[in-house]
């Protein structure tokens, strides 16, 4: 029998893992009659909350959106300098362009994660950049003792991405305890993943807390008053009512198995042109991606032959953000070069890694990537 091919991300497995929970949680929103901003959405947003360590939660539309909320509630206003990645989700600067922001790029380290050594230098040497948005890239926290030394030294105002890292950890704390504000995506490959769009705002502060949910509903702080000019960014109800009693209860076993997936892979795959992630802290990241790199020049013939075994790769990201055309005529800054950035964008490949996977499958992957024939 032909072996199936593995996935990147396995919804169907995920249903099959969840389905009837899921059921549960929409025959319980359905019968209720309250479909927007219930009983559902407070529920989830406080187990939310409890889960990251925060104090407050606050469900919104997606994590663009929750980047979005998040820098508005701080108070950051148009024209404000933002130091952030060129490596990432470009909802990432997206967002800042929406908060009508100027991004500033900075070089990424050898992990692709923003190199917080170049922060220092630009925003010592640039005393106008007042904000950051770093983002815990593929499931990996950054530095967060550093990450609090550059707030404090520089006063910034802090919205931590962490749409790729929910639960990851450095140094005993966990990734959104260092911004005012963080972010997360509950688009349905991210580690909390929903059944389509999604995203909250997390903070341990009560008066943002209080903007974030006028911003999310029109700018409203109480019926028909609008103080400012908010947008529709409302977690539903049954997306809330799904996250809360189908997903998040099974989030903890979701991540173990995606570090049992990452040390497999860590301790078997063994290729002289294929560099693995070497993170310090590898059983504290959250394993959102697993990306590997090889040579530019032969990166192609690496996914053709990873496809030829069944298994399908992504790359986490081709273009870096400052290159992409929507951002012709955009205000913004580069401190270049960015040359691991590129090098990523031109190496990186992203093995499958989610929770569902085999442990056939983790085999059939490290046995691909050993046989691929080297140059
Ligand atoms: C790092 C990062 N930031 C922001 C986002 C935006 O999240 P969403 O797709 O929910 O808008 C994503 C996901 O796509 C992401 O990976």
């Amino acid at each position: 029998m032909a072996e199936s091919q593995i996935l990147l991300n396995d919804f169907k497995r995920l249903w099959a893992n969840t389905g009837e929970s899921v059921l549960e949680a929409v025959r319980r929103v359905g019968e209720s009659g309250w479909y927007v901003l219930g009983r559902e959405v407070a529920g989830f947003e406080r187990s939310l909350a409890a889960r990251v360590g925060r104090a407050h939660a606050i469900g919104c539309a997606s994590g663009l959106d929750a980047i979005e909320i998040g820098l508005r509630a701080c108070g950051v206003k148009p024209g404000t300098k933002v130091l952030t990645t060129p490596l990432s989700a470009f909802a990432t600067t997206l967002a800042i362009l929406r908060a009508r922001a100027v991004p500033v790029f900075v070089d990424v380290d050898e992990h692709g994660l923003l190199d917080l050594d170049l922060c220092r230098t630009a925003l010592a040497s640039d005393r106008a950049i007042s904000a950051m948005v770093p983002v815990h890239l593929y499931g990996h926290a950054l530095d967060l003792q550093g990450l609090t030394e550059l707030r404090d030294r520089f006063e910034l105002t802090v919205v931590e991405d962490c749409a790729q890292a929910i639960g990851a950890v450095h140094s005993g704390r966990q990734v959104g305890s260092v911004g005012q504000a963080t972010a997360l995506s509950f688009y349905p490959t991210k580690n909390l993943g929903a059944l389509g769009d999604g995203g909250a705002v997390t903070t341990d502060d009560a008066g943002l807390a209080g903007r974030c949910r006028s911003l999310r509903d029109y700018g409203q702080s109480q019926r028909y008053l609008h103080d400012e000019l908010g947008m529709n960014s409302r977690l539903d109800e049954l997306h809330a009512a799904i996250l809360d009693h189908a997903f998040l209860p099974r989030l903890a076993a979701w991540t173990a198995r995606r570090r049992e997936v990452a040390q497999a892979y860590l301790s078997r795959i063994r290729h002289p042109e294929v560099r693995l992630p070497t993170l310090a802290s590898a059983e504290t990241s959250v394993w959102h991606l697993f990306p590997v790199c090889v040579p530019a020049h032969r990166r192609t013939s690496f996914i053709e032959h990873m496809r030829a075994a069944g298994v399908l790769t992504a790359i986490h990201y081709p273009r870096l953000i400052p290159d992409q055309p929507a951002l012709r005529g955009q205000a913004f800054e580069v401190r270049a070069p960015l040359p691991r950035a590129t090098a990523l964008a031109a190496g990186e490949v992203s093995l499958p890694i989610h929770p569902f996977l085999t442990d056939d499958e983790v085999s059939r992957v490290v046995a691909a990537v050993c046989t691929w024939p080297a140059a």
